[in-house]
């Protein structure tokens, strides 16, 4: 776990609104169905914790938005920008946002991810993730919807 949060470059920052617009950018490339920038300001209204990582040039590289439910935290978005992907930078993210919502409370980490999201279980799993349920037709669908894995980790 920590030579890959050691190895590379990148600090983390707290999302504010002004950096939407440049997150939204990655957000529409990462995904088929991506947030609105009106999700991540609500987000930032509701008092989530949203974080981004950034390169030393100040370019993001990752972001992340988990909720806390007394002491569950739920993650909700996670991504690391396509150019970065596969160096340890989501690996890197997941980390922080569990040793944060940890410091917040939480002693368990929740998530929902697709079933044909293989990379995204890759990593869960290795981070000590495990399924403990579906929710039927979660998400949208280029045909209809797809389920949701629902994936839990103690922190
Ligand atoms: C999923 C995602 C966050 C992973 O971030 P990443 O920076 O690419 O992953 P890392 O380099 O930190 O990978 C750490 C480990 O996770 C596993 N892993 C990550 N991506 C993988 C992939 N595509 N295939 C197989 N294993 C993968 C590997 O074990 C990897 O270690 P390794 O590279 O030494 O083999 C990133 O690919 C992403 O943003 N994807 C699009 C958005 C998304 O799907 N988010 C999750 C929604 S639930």
């Amino acid at each position: 776990m920590s030579a890959q949060v050691q190895a590379s470059p990148g600090h983390f920052v707290p999302l504010t609104r002004e950096r939407i617009p440049e997150l939204m950018v990655l957000e529409r490339q990462i995904y088929p169905f991506p947030w609105t920038a009106g999700n991540f300001e609500d987000a930032l209204r509701s008092g989530y914790s949203a974080w981004t990582m950034l390169s030393d040039t100040d370019a993001m590289i990752a972001y992340a938005v988990a909720m806390l439910a007394v002491d569950e935290a739920h993650l909700l978005n996670l991504a690391v920008a396509p150019n970065w992907q596969r160096q340890g930078y989501g690996w890197r993210m997941l980390h922080w946002m569990a040793c944060t919502m940890r410091e917040y409370g939480a002693r368990s980490l929740l998530l929902e991810v697709r079933p044909s999201n293989l990379g995204a279980q890759a990593l869960y799993r290795r981070y000590g993730f495990e399924k403990i349920g579906t929710r039927r037709g979660y998400y949208p669908a280029h045909r209809g919807r797809e389920d949701a894995m629902v994936m839990r980790v103690t922190i």
